[in-house]
């Protein structure tokens, strides 16, 4: 599978690790927040939405919850919802998927569905 037929590797499984947090960088310079629970990856925005925190770099990953290391709020890496205080707005989820031990996005999730 390739970028070409309509998804974007991310990141190898191997950078991430069960129940631990990764991150990758989009075409468009966004980075994202990359998670695996169970065997399965979940993506969002890697900004906080409280503040300018690094979730990938400065949170911690419980279950589907991710906590940022700031302020202590917390998200469903599933939904992005916040889930608790301080933070009140929901980060952007990313659909993703895992092939051949990569973690892909969906390029539809990018703006407009467009090129990379
Ligand atoms: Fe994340 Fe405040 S910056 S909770």
């Amino acid at each position: 599978m390739s970028s070409a037929e309509g998804v974007i590797p991310l990141c190898s499984l191997d950078d991430i690790g069960e129940g631990r947090i990764g991150s990758a960088v989009l075409p468009d310079g966004r980075r994202v927040a990359v998670y695996l629970v169970d065997g399965r990856a979940h993506a969002t925005d890697d900004r906080c939405t409280h503040g300018e925190s690094s979730l990938a770099d400065e949170g911690w990953l419980d279950g589907h919850v991710v906590e940022c290391g700031r302020h202590m709020g917390t998200f469903d890496v599933r939904t992005g919802q916040p889930l608790g205080p301080p933070c009140t707005k929901a980060l952007r989820t990313y659909p993703v998927e895992i092939h051949a031990g990569q973690v892909m996005l969906a390029r539809p999730a990018l703006p407009g569905g467009g090129e990379a």
